[in-house]
């Protein structure tokens, strides 16, 4: 049996209403249940729960999914996670099956990493790396932890490891391919290796540390490979993953080494964003830990603002934050060192949240000397406060601004007032603006129409087979495309089922969902059906219209003009509609 089978089995055996009925109340309306969406800030009951089609949709937040994506959501799991503890509901264990992974296709990639690490440990144990060995001692990372941190020794003699890979039958074109040679040379050369792991807990690239003190870059770190991209890189991941749902929270630092640190004083629920600008990928693998991030970054000035956009950025998704903010020439490392674990318990324990912190960041640099940059202060502070939720702490905001500058509360509050209703105005606005945006026109409702028909009714898959339509937008293309190949390999087809078969083709499930939240219809009959594809066929017809038209525009050969008249013309008498 294949997984998709095995996943299709699981999935068939846990009826959703009975899986989210167990974590959120439900209440049956019609055909459907409802109840209120975990996925969002909210009272009434918008996420909607259909038995028959075994698929849930927020009319809210547009969260959308099957059992596996409300499991891998609520209880933050991985997919072979919810896979894992919804077939254990049912009896059917996945232990020992041999599940399809994505990447597999690259084991023996794999398999070289795992070699290395290996190698690179010995070179560190062995007399040549007494040296490493001398400087980790120094900077108190003793024997324990470098087993845990898998941490090694690449060699100075260039060659080594390439030897020894190709020795052992292994591609030279591999081993550039996922960055430990090139042109049949180490990449590393007399660094402190430390293992980079995916998020599953592979290893798939490395940093290698200067020790020795005489090179410009002090992290050499694995390029961008077929396993290792480091916009998805977050060090610590797999650890903290199982550490975060026992903590509540998950702490964000800078480098691998803070987290090593942090991790020695029994601190495990911390990820590394390895000195990288945040990556969109990043923001969804953090929002898959946990709702509450720390962020505890270096104490430098570049540290300090990283805390402030990344802040920024979080509370626009929705997560709550707090900021630890350190003494200024300390990493979380060196504090540790310095301070020792109660000291820097007490500072995660004390950490702002992130608009007190804001606020407190607004004081440093104003000259309350200067009658303008306080007022300047105040009307930020203000401004930055109207978009809080929370009545009881804008009182108390207000009322500290009021004694610190001696002013009437009651024009503070009248000015806060103000801005509160401007803000609600511009948030107004803004979501007017989304919905105009997401106005689709005539083709696109008629192509999501179609695709749904195609999920809901099978006999419309070999109708769009046969018609062969020219669907130029490509996410929608290639989800016709995987519908009807899903179709032809299973010999069924079902929308619970393609949403577990889309789990890694993230820009196809973003569609889909698009399509099941529309409120689409699912009955259909051939003559309807028909009416659908020639909105698509018109639409393709006077897009070549359009080309032409403006091929005309820059035609000065009139023969040549002549004769794109007449193809225009054809194409609107429809000769080619059929064709
Ligand atoms: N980094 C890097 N290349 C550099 C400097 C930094 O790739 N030249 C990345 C590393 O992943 C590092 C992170 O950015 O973990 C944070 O950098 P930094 O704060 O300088 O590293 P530390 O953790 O302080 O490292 P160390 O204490 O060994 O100096
Ligand atoms: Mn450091």
């Amino acid at each position: 049996m294949n997984d998709e089978n095995y996943s299709t089995i699981i999935r068939e055996k846990n009826d959703i209403v009975d899986i989210i009925g167990e974590r959120i109340p439900l209440v049956k309306k019609g055909k459907n249940f409802f109840g209120v969406c975990p996925f969002h800030d909210d009272t009434s009951p918008s996420l909607c729960v259909s038995r028959e089609k075994q698929i849930y949709t927020c009319f809210s937040c547009h969260a959308t999914g099957n059992v596996f994506s409300f499991i891998m959501d609520y209880e933050h799991l991985t997919f072979g996670e919810a896979l894992h503890y919804l077939g254990e509901k049912v009896g059917i264990s996945i232990n020992g099956l041999h599940l399809k992974q994505k990447n597999s296709k690259y084991q023996k990639y794999y398999d070289i990493y795992d070699f290395t690490v290996k190698y690179f440990q010995n070179n560190l144990k062995s007399e040549i790396g007494a040296r490493a060995r001398n400087y980790l001692k120094e900077r108190k990372i003793d024997d324990k932890i470098i087993k845990e941190f898998q941490i090694g020794l690449s060699l100075k003699n260039k060659d080594d490891l390439t030897k020894i890979l190709t020795l052992k039958q292994y591609d030279l074109v591999d081993l550039n391919k996922i960055g430990l040679a090139s042109d049949g040379h180490d990449i590393y050369s007399d660094r402190i290796m430390f293992p980079l792991y995916d998020i599953s807990g592979k290893v798939v690239g490395f940093s290698g540390r200067v020790y020795n003190g005489d090179k410009d870059n002090k992290y050499v770190n694995t390029k961008e490979t077929p396993i290792f991209k480091k916009g998805e890189c977050l060090y610590h991941y797999h650890i903290a993953k199982e550490e975060a749902r026992v903590k509540k929270n998950i702490i964000l630092m800078e480098g691998f080494m803070d987290v090593i640190r942090a991790s020695t004083i029994g601190i495990k629920n911390t990820i590394a964003l390895m000195g990288t600008a945040l990556t969109n990928e990043q923001i969804k693998l953090i929002k898959r830990l946990s709702n509450n991030i720390i962020l505890c970054l270096d104490g430098d000035e570049p540290g300090r603002k990283a805390a402030y956009n990344i802040g920024n950025i979080f509370l626009k998704e929705n997560i709550e934050v707090k900021v630890i903010t350190l003494p200024n020439d300390d990493d979380p490392d060196s504090f540790i060192l310095k301070e020792g674990k109660d000291s820097f318990l007490s500072y995660i324990e004390n950490a702002l949240n992130y608009n007190d912190y804001k606020i407190k960041v607004m004081r440093e640099n104003v000259n309350f000397n200067s009658i303008e940059e306080t007022s300047n202060y105040i009307n930020n502070v203000i401004d930055e406060i109207s978009t809080i939720d929370d009545e009881i702490r804008i009182e108390i905001i207000l009322k500290k601004l009021a004694k610190d500058f001696n002013i009437g509360y009651n024009t503070l509050e009248k000015k806060f007032l103000n801005k509160r209703g401007e803000h609600n105005k511009t948030k107004a606005q803004n979501i007017i603006k989304d919905q105009q945006k997401s106005h689709k026109n005539k083709y696109q409702k008629a192509i999501e129409q179609i695709i749904y028909f195609m999920l809901t009714n099978e006999w419309v898959i070999s109708e769009v087979d046969r018609a062969n339509l020219l669907i130029t937008d490509e996410n929608m293309r290639l989800l016709v495309r995987e519908i009807c190949y899903y179709y032809h390999t299973y010999g069924k087809v079902n929308i619970a089922d393609m949403i577990t078969y889309l789990n890694d083709k993230e820009k196809l499930l973003i569609k889909l969902n698009e399509i099941l939240y529309s409120s689409y219809s699912d009955q259909v009959d051939k003559e309807t059906l028909y009416l659908y594809f020639n909105v698509i066929k018109d639409d393709n017809v006077n897009k070549q219209i359009k080309v032409l038209e403006n091929r005309l525009k820059n035609e000065l050969d009139p023969i040549k003009q002549a004769k794109i008249g007449n193809e225009i013309r054809a194409l609107r008498i429809g000769d080619n509609r059929n064709g």
